[in-house]
């Protein structure tokens, strides 16, 4: 198993180093499946992948490594909110992803969070996912929480596609994405941290320093599922890319510092 950490100047630096994994697995032929969250954390990944020059060869029409083939699976979404509701998440990877990528609508998966029956939908989530093989490379955010997906403390690891309770907390933070903190949903559907383990590889990102203790908890406490992200220390490959306010609590023995002038 391989876990790296990479302390970065900021966003940018960032999301062309993730961008660069990521365009490197689909120059090489082993990204089938690419596992997207959303969150302003990975924002900056999707912008250098789409980037005309970019790492992903830019979108539509732009040389470089097709991305003929791929399909995106996203990691959860609220539930609750009205189809088509500009904050749901398959709205927000349309845009942010699919869009710029110019990719095949019906090659992006989002978790169906408007479903009559929600836990049919979770799983029928989880049966796509097996079908395709499971996910190459995972981006993930993490939450002041310690989430990775919405599982908040106390998700087991064990845990599979599901309809979760948000924590206050969680409820608070995206508050920023609504007019008032009564539209944001109490629930939602997301892939469970054994869902999310299955996958070949993961980059987690953080910035700024609410992220934190968070990110200490997850890369220097108790492997427990009190700190979801934990789980990333029993994950196959995983790099971490944090800003320095983000990595500014932790005691440094676990990380590896990468100027930006390295970052191709
Ligand atoms: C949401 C998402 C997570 C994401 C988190 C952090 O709660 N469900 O997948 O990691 O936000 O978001 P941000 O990167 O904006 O801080």
């Amino acid at each position: 198993m391989r876990l790296e950490v990479e302390v970065l100047a900021g966003a940018e630096e960032i999301g062309r180093r993730a961008a660069q994994l990521v365009a490197d697995e689909l120059a090489a032929g082993r990204l089938r499946t690419l596992g997207v969250a959303t969150g302003s954390s990975p924002a900056p990944v999707y912008t250098s992948l789409a980037a005309p020059g970019g790492p992903g060869g830019g979108g539509p029409g732009e040389d470089g490594p097709g991305w003929d083939g791929v399909e995106v699976f996203a990691l959860d979404e609220y539930v609750g909110l009205p189809p088509g509701h500009p904050q749901s998440y398959a709205a927000v990877i349309d845009r942010e992803v699919r869009a710029p990528l110019g990719l095949d609508p019906r090659r992006v998966h989002v978790p169906d969070g408007a479903a009559a029956d929600l836990d049919a939908a979770c799983a029928e989530y989880e049966r796509a996912l097996e079908e395709r093989g499971g996910v190459d490379v995972q981006l993930l955010g993490i939450g002041a929480t310690g989430h990775i997906g919405f599982n908040e403390p106390g998700s087991p690891f064990s845990s599979r596609t599901r309809v979760v309770a948000l924590a206050e907390r969680t409820v608070a933070d995206n508050a920023r994405f609504f007019a008032t903190a009564e539209e944001v949903p109490r629930r939602a559907v997301t892939q469970g941290i054994a869902t999310i383990a299955r996958a070949r590889r993961h980059v987690l990102i953080a910035r700024g320093a609410g992220k934190a203790d968070a990110v200490r908890a997850a890369l220097e406490g108790e492997v427990s599922p009190a700190c979801p992200a934990s789980a990333l220390r029993t994950f196959q490959d995983v790099l971490v890319l944090l800003d320095p306010a983000a990595a500014s609590r932790l005691s440094g023995r676990t990380v590896s510092r990468r100027s930006a002038a390295d970052v191709r």
